[in-house]
């Protein structure tokens, strides 16, 4: 995260903000008014030492430079890491450890608190790295709210890694926790490989991610991480939330497990990643990482040739499906396989490879030019749907019900083409 930062300061597109800026409700208000720009919070009141970053993954150049690839081949960048992960060295010392902090005193951390009616204040960005005794390491993002200065409450989605292993041990699971990331293994955190398949075997086949051995937990973390938090995760179970979901809505509060921390470690001048939930941080490491599974299921049914999750979908919801259509029926099908290729996907556009899958206005085009509803809708009632969304039919301990569209918005097949093509200048 130190050497990206310091990239993108290199190309002019880091803003520094020097003016004091508390993790108290401040620090989000002015990540929210610049979404989407990268940030160096340099003054913290109360935090000396210091420092905060945000929004420096919050568009996909920023994966792009990271990879370095260009925007397009960022999908088959992580298809290929999902195909063939490699083991991660590991290395003897480690940035991440220039400090071993002599006790466990959470209140030193600037962790902010991002909204009024936030449960306290909460860290967003980091990656839980544990091992299963059965399936191996595996990582995952759990926001954690701050308890006191030993203990946060984190929230574990049910059936998930995390959860499965936790269950495994009565005693607690050995959990890490790393903050102030590298793009690439933050993209590798957020992906769900078949089980099994350890994240940070994809983090290294995307770039180099060397471990190190933690301080008092029997686990390798990032030895490029800014901060560290070891500790059990507990069978203790605490509040959890009020805290801002994917959507931009509020999620409810509810009784989760207790992180106990063991240890903090980390650089000798600390970045403190602050990610806005429902920013646009938060929205790629949701969506991109499902982009390569709708695209691998559409190319079983036609030749696929981009798929993009939508902010405007909450980056979860939303997806347009580029292909380069072989036959009269492959606008349907790309759907029904879309749906395939991400459970939690509500509504798809399906468009030609001469529309420009980035730019809404250009689908919304697509759509107006080449869709007729009574031909090219197809709409599956009652189907399971994502628990995110908050128009979905919820029934505590079932599973969340949706309706789901597609829209087949490419040329009808057998037409003449000249009267659907965009005139060029
Ligand atoms: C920014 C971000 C925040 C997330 N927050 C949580 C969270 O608080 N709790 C949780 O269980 N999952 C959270 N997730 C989703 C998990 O990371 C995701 O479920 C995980 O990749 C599942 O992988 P697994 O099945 O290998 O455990 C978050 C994802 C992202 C990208």
């Amino acid at each position: 995260m130190h050497t990206f930062l310091s990239d993108l300061d290199a190309a002019g597109e880091l803003q520094h903000v020097t003016a004091p800026t508390s993790p108290y409700l401040e620090v989000a208000r002015v990540i929210a008014a610049h979404d989407g720009q990268p940030l160096l919070f340099e003054n913290l009141p109360g935090y000396p030492g210091w420092r905060m970053a945000a929004g420096y993954v919050a568009r996909r150049e920023h994966f792009a430079r990271a990879l370095g690839c260009a925007v397009p081949d960022l999908l088959r960048r992580m298809a290929e890491a999902l195909e063939h992960p490699q083991a991660p060295p590991v290395v003897n010392t480690a940035p991440c450890q220039e400090v071993v902090e002599p006790g466990v005193d959470l209140t030193r951390l600037p962790i902010p608190r991002y909204h009024p009616l936030d449960g306290g204040p909460y860290v967003t960005a980091g990656v839980a790295i544990i091992r299963d005794p059965d399936l191996g390491r595996n990582l995952s993002f759990h926001r954690l709210l701050l308890r006191d200065a030993q203990h946060f409450t984190a929230r574990i989605v049910e059936g998930r890694g995390t959860d499965t292993a936790w269950r495994k041990l009565p005693e607690g699971l050995p959990v890490a926790v790393c903050i102030g990331l590298p793009p690439h293994i933050l993209l590798a955190a957020a992906m769900s490989p078949p089980q099994g398949v350890d994240e940070s075997a994809c983090a290294q086949a995307l770039s180099p991610t060397p471990l190190v051995r933690a301080r008092t937990v029997p686990l390798a973390v990032f030895a490029e991480a800014e901060i560290v938090l070891e500790g059990i995760l507990t069978h203790d179970l605490d509040i959890e939330g009020p805290f801002p979901d994917l959507t931009g809505t509020m999620d409810g509060v509810r009784q989760q497990p207790v992180f106990r921390v063991t240890a903090i470690t980390h650089r000798r001048d600390p970045i403190f990643h602050a990610l806005l939930p429902a920013g646009l941080e938060h929205k790629n490491l949701m969506g991109m990482p499902r982009e390569p599974t709708i695209f691998a299921e559409v190319n079983k049914v036609t030749r696929c040739t981009g798929v993009v999750i939508t902010p405007g979908g909450c980056s979860w919801l939303h997806a347009v499906v580029q292909i380069d259509k072989q036959g009269a029926d492959d606008g349907g099908r790309a759907i029904a396989a879309a749906f395939r290729g991400h459970g939690s996907l509500k509504h798809v556009v399906v468009v030609d490879t001469d529309v420009d899958l980035y730019d809404p206005a250009d689908v919304e085009w697509a759509i107006a030019t080449r869709f007729q509803a009574g031909r090219d809708l197809l709409l599956f009632p009652d189907c399971p749907g994502s628990s995110l969304d908050p128009s979905a039919q919820q029934v505590p301990g079932q599973k969340t019900c949706s309706d789901k569209v597609g829209l087949d918005a490419t040329i009808p097949w057998g037409e003449p083409r000249e009267g659907y093509l965009r005139v060029k200048y």
